[in-house]
């Protein structure tokens, strides 16, 4: 039998990252949070001295051999490179953008395109990211396309990164995301965009328990669990 794959695609602050966890642990499955492998790669290029602002050999070979892995550490899923965890530093704003800016260029995405796909494993897979349903999972049995208001996104976000002790104002982080949404949105390698067949899930003004709920109900429909 095929193992399940479930995909949870938005925009950057639509809950995504927190849904794809819940649902990850609720059921027991696999986790791949594809925005990490973004993030840890625009830091490894800033590391090496690589620039991030073109498409070069240099990037794409990095992309290709980049020693990322995950691991739990005082149960917290931690991005780690070269075996160190690299949390503290891709979990910021600039670095959301900064690995934004390399998900723009096609070679970077085909070059991480088998890593993701390795992250299949029984029982099943919940994959977060921007482009699961449409690229790298077009074939998911249950795909997902959460969004919530640029409003709704920045507030959000602003009151996780003060959970994690990092201070952000909140007009400029309001400005980044919207900055971010539009790169997304608008680049020509796997825009975001939610696939033909993916739920539609505006996440404002409703709590994580109620979106998991709908999520939950719509893997009953689809017969995935
Ligand atoms: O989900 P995130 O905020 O950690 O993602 C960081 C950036 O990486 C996001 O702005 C766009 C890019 N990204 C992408 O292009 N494709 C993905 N599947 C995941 C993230």
């Amino acid at each position: 039998m095929e193992i399940p794959v479930v995909t949870i695609d938005g925009p950057s602050g639509s809950g995504k990252g927190t849904i794809a966890q819940l649902l990850a642990d609720d059921l027991g499955w696999h986790l791949l949070d594809s925005g990490a492998l973004y993030r840890v790669l625009a830091y490894a290029a800033q590391q090496q001295g690589i620039s991030i602002e073109a498409e070069s050999a240099e990037l794409v070979s990095l992309a290709e051999a980049l020693p990322v892995s995950f691991s739990t550490i005082d149960g917290a899923t931690h991005a780690m490179l070269d075996g160190q965890s690299v949390e503290a530093h891709i979990r910021t704003e600039t670095a959301g953008n900064a690995a934004s800016k390399v998900a723009a260029m096609l070679a970077v995405r085909e070059a991480l395109l088998k890593r993701q796909h390795d992250f299949v494993e029984s029982p099943g897979l919940v994959a977060d990211g921007r482009d699961m349903g449409t690229t790298v999972f077009p074939h998911a049995p249950a795909k997902i396309f959460l969004t919530a208001s640029v409003e709704e996104r920045a507030q959000r976000r602003h009151k996780q990164l003060k959970q994690k002790g990092i201070d952000a104002n909140f007009r400029a982080l309001s400005e980044e995301i919207a900055e971010r949404d539009a790169r997304d949105a608008s680049r020509a390698a796997s825009p975001l965009r939610p696939a033909d067949d993916a739920l539609l899930l505006d996440s404002s003004g409703i709590t994580i328990e109620q979106v998991l709920q709908k999520a939950r109900d719509f893997l009953a429909e689809r017969e995935v669990i």
